[in-house]
């Protein structure tokens, strides 16, 4: 999932619209029932699977990053699979010509990714670029896809045409980048966003064009399955996409203060009766699917219990909820902040596991093709 900073979230949020096209595709389709069949399986065998994604390091984490992925990550983690995350700083450099504030922006996301209960000990969290071994399976990786199969890409056409700027060499070939990631660790399950599907096909193709040119008798790499999210879409408060650029998020890291002020100031109609109607009323919806995702109860039943109160009782709900629920996360949060040497040891730490994965299967690729001196 992408987390967009101001200036770019907008271009992002062009860019997975258009790319997602249409949803009824035969290949949305079939990668919708392969997820499912996946996640069926998993639930059965976890310990089988081997989970990887992750994030650019751009800005802070929202509530829609918390329901759409964080927590589908840590269930993943807590069911036993082996749970791997990337903070993939080299994608920040696809669609940008800075990286101002990354280390700012790697320290934050650990931050909710600890706070919301990801566990260091079981999952391994890393940066791109501290692991050259995985880097390095961008040369024969490249060999396996055309150019023609890179600018077939949906997302990254989208991207490109967003961003205003000619297509740089990075931008056209970080779908083969991502494919590094899932594939130096081997991971079978891959759970993203619509707009990230285009990546995994083609980490999928690489992965059986490499078996089958250099180790047909012993593959080396599997055959990744995309995993769609189960949630909804989270949408922001004043019933647009959530997205930073909107300010209509509710980031993980704020504090109950800034949220009741974002909360109190989000638009609404004009009508007093508190109904549920998201197609007619985006913005009262809005704030009623919030406070559901944070209760756990049904918007409707928030509504008509609301009802001739009207939207200052309403936000007073979201408010409450959003903070309640956000409480123990906070504090979690603040109190991780307090340690930056050990957050720093936790990168340290993943970023040398994932070494030795990738040394390994770099060993691997030598070896299926011959280069071993
Ligand atoms: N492309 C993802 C995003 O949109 C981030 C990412 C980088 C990723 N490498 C990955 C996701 C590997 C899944 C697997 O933010």
């Amino acid at each position: 999932m992408s987390i967009g900073s101001e200036t770019k979230q907008n271009e992002r949020d062009v860019a997975s619209v258009t790319a997602a096209g249409n949803e009824m595709s035969a290949s949305f389709l079939a990668a919708k029932e392969r997820s499912d069949k996946t996640l069926a399986k998993l639930e059965q065998n976890p310990e089988k699977f081997t989970m990887l994604t992750g994030d650019r390091p751009t800005g802070r984490l929202h509530l829609g990053h918390y329901f759409g992925s964080v927590k589908e990550r840590v269930a993943m983690q807590e069911r036993g699979v082996n749970t791997n995350i990337i903070i993939a700083d080299y994608q920040v450099i696809t669609d940008r010509d800075t990286t101002n504030n990354i280390q700012d922006n790697v320290i934050n996301l650990l931050l909710d990714y600890l706070a919301a209960g990801i566990n260091p000990k079981k999952t391994m969290i890393f940066t791109h670029s501290a692991v050259a071994a995985a880097n390095q399976l961008m040369l024969p990786f490249l060999s396996l896809v055309t150019e023609a199969e890179l600018h077939r890409n949906p997302t990254v056409k989208s991207e490109m045409e967003s961003s205003g700027h000619a297509l740089t060499g990075l931008l056209l070939t970080y779908p083969v980048h991502q494919a590094c990631d899932i594939l130096f660790c081997k991971a079978n399950v891959v759970p993203i966003g619509k707009d990230n599907l285009p990546h995994v096909e083609i980490t999928r193709t690489i992965a059986r064009r490499f078996n089958d040119r250099y180790a047909k008798k012993n593959p080396v790499f599997p055959q990744p399955a995309a995993i769609l999210s189960q949630a909804p879409e989270i949408p922001g408060l004043d019933g647009r996409k959530m997205s930073k650029s909107y300010g209509n998020s509710i980031m993980l890291g704020a504090t109950a203060e800034e949220t009741a002020k974002l909360i109190k100031k989000s638009p609404t109609d004009s009508e007093r009766m508190i109904t549920f109607d998201p197609a007619a009323r985006p913005q009262v919806s809005a704030l009623l699917t919030t406070a559901g995702l944070v209760t756990g109860r049904e918007p409707a039943e928030i509504a008509s219990e609301i009802g001739n109160a009207g939207a200052g009782t309403l936000k007073a709900y979201v408010i409450e909820s959003v903070n309640n629920f956000l409480a123990e996360h906070r504090e979690r949060r603040a109190e991780l902040a307090r340690d930056t040497d050990t957050i720093r040891d936790i990168l340290h730490d993943g970023n040398k596991r994932a070494n030795e994965i990738a040394e390994q299967t770099l060993e691997e690729v030598r070896e299926a093709m011959g280069m071993v001196y």
